[in-house]
């Protein structure tokens, strides 16, 4: 059988988008800016997008579209047989990835529900009668475990339809709705008591505090920038398999990075005022700032219910397509090696990696043990050996492969290369060492049992 193809060039971009824009930029992101003094944090952030993001998307955009394979055997195609473990560390860790991304999708399911069933279905409960209750119960144990099930068949369902029919068709809807209903929730926020100070808080750097705090804030805004761009798990190598020859890769990648931080920011500018407008902390707010003082937020707010319906709606979303693209990763490569239809491959994984969500839907430490692994070893070690490859294995090839589709551009193609074989090489190489640094300090390498 012929294998898969977008059906277009904006489906590709918007599937992308999709992945990147994920928990990582509505729940993730929030939380880190507070932890990393704010609206320092975004300078940096932004910065490492600009500077190393986008040259390591090309990176893996360069070997799924010339291997036009899955991830692993993206690097046998190209005549590198014994390079397979990069990907096959990128695949593991996407499998891994999604075993505790799925968890929290299910939470959110549970809040997107409590926000409108809640008051009528009392097992349900409401997310803004009692949010540190609510999120007691829905964070952890059967009930976490049954809504971790339900994300995943939503996940399953969608993959199993194809990269077309599935993937691209939804991802089609997801990404402008999220983008809409977001920039609604921002009006509306503006329009809160509070709204100046979130501003003030997310929007203007301390530089004095930032210079003072450049250690712990590159490596976690360079970490941020990584994972929210979807790198390091095979994703974006998979899905720049489909895409066809004539493509340009440079602004596919800019226009991806682009509407990726845009919704991240957009996200930032719905919570930080609400925070705000309810005397809430940022930095107090840790994890728990989205799942716990959003609702509290939104709880004294009128017609609190459906702004919960929408905020929660949105994260949902969100969550969905960037889980599809985990799950595509792993059937892609099933389906490119064994006589499985998808259907099956989708399905078969999708249970596997339900069984091992299981323990994190169980007890947030084995969540949090999962997720430390997985964004400060396994992304940066497997992205890390990715831009190597491209950088100083595949060399000028890569080069050939990063201007195919391009008129012209004859200076910015070397400007990338030299980029992917310096800058981003040595600020993975330096995000990798920090972060395992990070988990021996804390002890985030011994599973919580
Ligand atoms: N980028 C996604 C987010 O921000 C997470 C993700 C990482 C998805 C890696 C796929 C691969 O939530």
């Amino acid at each position: 059988m012929a294998r898969e193809k977008w059906a277009s060039r904006l489906g590709f971009v918007l599937a992308s988008v999709g992945s990147a824009v994920g928990l990582g930029n509505i729940w993730r992101f929030p939380f880190q800016t507070a932890t990393n003094g704010g609206a320092a944090f975004l300078v940096v952030y932004l910065v490492a997008v600009v500077g190393i993001g986008i040259a390591a998307l090309l990176a893996e955009f360069v070997v799924g579209r010339r291997a036009n394979l899955n991830v692993i055997g993206a690097f046998e195609e190209l005549g590198h047989p014994n390079w397979q473990i990069a990907g096959a560390i990128g695949l593991f860790g996407g499998f891994w990835v999604l075993s505790y991304y799925s968890v929290i999708g299910g939470w959110v399911i549970r809040y997107t529900l409590g926000s409108v069933f809640g008051g009528v279905v009392p097992w349900m409960g409401d997310p803004l009668a009692n949010p540190v209750e609510f999120f007691g119960v829905a964070s952890a144990g059967p009930d976490a475990v049954a809504f971790h099930a339900a994300f995943m068949v939503l996940t399953i369902g969608i993959v199993a339809f194809g990269v077309e029919g599935g993937i691209e068709k939804a991802t089609k809807v997801m990404v402008p709705s999220i983008a809409v209903m977001l920039a609604g929730l921002a009006v509306f926020a503006s329009t809160l008591p509070g709204a100046g100070a979130g501003y003030a808080y997310f929007l203007s750097p301390d530089l004095g505090a930032l210079l003072g705090n450049l250690g712990n804030v590159i490596p976690a805004a360079v970490g941020q920038a990584m994972f929210s761009l979807s790198l390091g798990f095979g994703v974006m190598i998979t899905y720049a398999s489909y895409i066809g020859d004539d493509d340009n890769l440079g602004t596919d990648g800019l226009s991806i990075a682009f509407f990726n931080t845009l919704i991240g920011v957009l996200a930032g500018l719905v919570v930080f005022p609400l925070l705000f407008a309810q005397n809430v902390s940022p930095e107090t707010a840790g994890p728990g700032a989205v799942f716990v003082s959003v609702p509290t937020a939104l709880a004294e707010l009128p017609a609190g219910s459906i702004l919960g319906l929408v905020f929660f709606g949105v994260v949902l979303i969100a969550a969905l397509s960037s889980a599809i693209s985990l799950l595509e990763v792993v059937t892609s490569y099933l389906i490119d090696n064994y006589a499985i239809s998808r259907p099956q491959a989708a399905t078969g994984l999708g249970l596997v990696i339900f069984v091992l969500g299981i323990p994190s839907a169980l007890d947030t430490a084995w969540l949090g043990w999962f997720d430390g692994i997985a964004v400060n070893v396994v992304l940066p070690l497997s992205l890390l050996l990715v831009v190597v490859y491209v950088g100083w294995v595949l060399a000028g090839d890569a080069l050939d492969e990063v201007q195919r589709g391009t008129s012209g551009a004859a200076l910015l193609g070397p400007l990338w290369l030299w980029t992917v074989r310096t800058v981003v090489l040595v600020a993975i190489l330096g995000t990798l060492l920090l972060g395992i640094r990070k988990l021996l300090v804390n002890g985030g390498l011994i599973p919580p049992f």
